[in-house]
């Protein structure tokens, strides 16, 4: 993805602890208590400028969500939309993924979203997937037993490579659509990448969750 810097991006972040935790490679944070009311807690990892978890956090208080994006000049707009309209079941972070099993409690999380995670077609970028082996063994601690992941993506070969990692990790497929948009989901709610592709191409989607008797 080709990034462009948004002036003053940096600065944003770190005025407003109370809306977005920054975490640099060697911190330790509890990003489950960063929520004033105790209740199911879900994640999204990759969550871009954030519409998809505005839009779950507000359609849904009963229900605390984080939101994960690695870059700066990305969150920053989750964060200005959190500015402009608050709400206290949505906390942002900004880190790289690839410790944030450090950062939850083991069994906490009800869901973990993963939509239009960055592909890496190159074998030599696997490691990078958020659906490989590396990161189910973080999901599968994390998440509660029968917790969820929802995962959409318009990139066939990605939504095959995941299916099978699933697979391998003995998980079960509890839903799955080769065209979410043709077949009926009234509940989807939209990124701004699928606003963006929505009409490129269909987009495949899945839900999975690892099986009791692995926990
Ligand atoms: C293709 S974009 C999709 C953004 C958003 N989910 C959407 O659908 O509009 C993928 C996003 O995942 C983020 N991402 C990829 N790997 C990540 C990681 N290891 N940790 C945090 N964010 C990551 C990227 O920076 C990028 O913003």
């Amino acid at each position: 993805m080709r990034l462009r810097n948004v002036e003053g991006a940096r600065d944003k972040i770190l005025e407003n602890p109370e809306h977005i935790t920054d975490i640099d490679f060697n911190e330790t944070v509890n990003l489950a208590e960063k929520f004033t009311r105790k209740q199911p807690l879900h994640l999204e990892i990759g969550c871009g400028k954030g519409r998809f978890a505005h839009t779950m956090a507000r359609a849904n208080p009963e229900i605390n969500v984080l939101a994960v994006e690695q870059f700066d000049s990305v969150i920053v707009r989750a964060l200005e939309k959190q500015l402009s309209t608050p709400m206290n079941n949505l906390h942002l972070v900004r880190m790289d993924a690839q410790r944030i099993e450090a950062m939850i409690p083991k069994n906490s999380l009800d869901a973990i979203y993963l939509n239009f995670s960055d592909p890496w077609p190159k074998v030599r970028h696997e490691k990078r997937r958020l659906t490989n082996h590396f990161y189910l063994n973080q999901y599968q601690r994390m998440l509660k037993p029968g917790g969820r992941i929802e995962f959409k993506t318009d990139n066939r070969q990605f939504f095959e490579y995941s299916l099978q990692s699933f697979n391998a990790f003995g998980m079960r497929i509890d839903d799955l659509t080769l065209n979410l948009h043709a077949d009926h989901y009234p509940e989807n709610i939209m990124t701004e990448f699928e606003m963006k592709f929505k009409d490129d191409g269909p987009i495949y989607k899945t839900i999975v969750r690892f099986e009791e008797a692995n926990q």
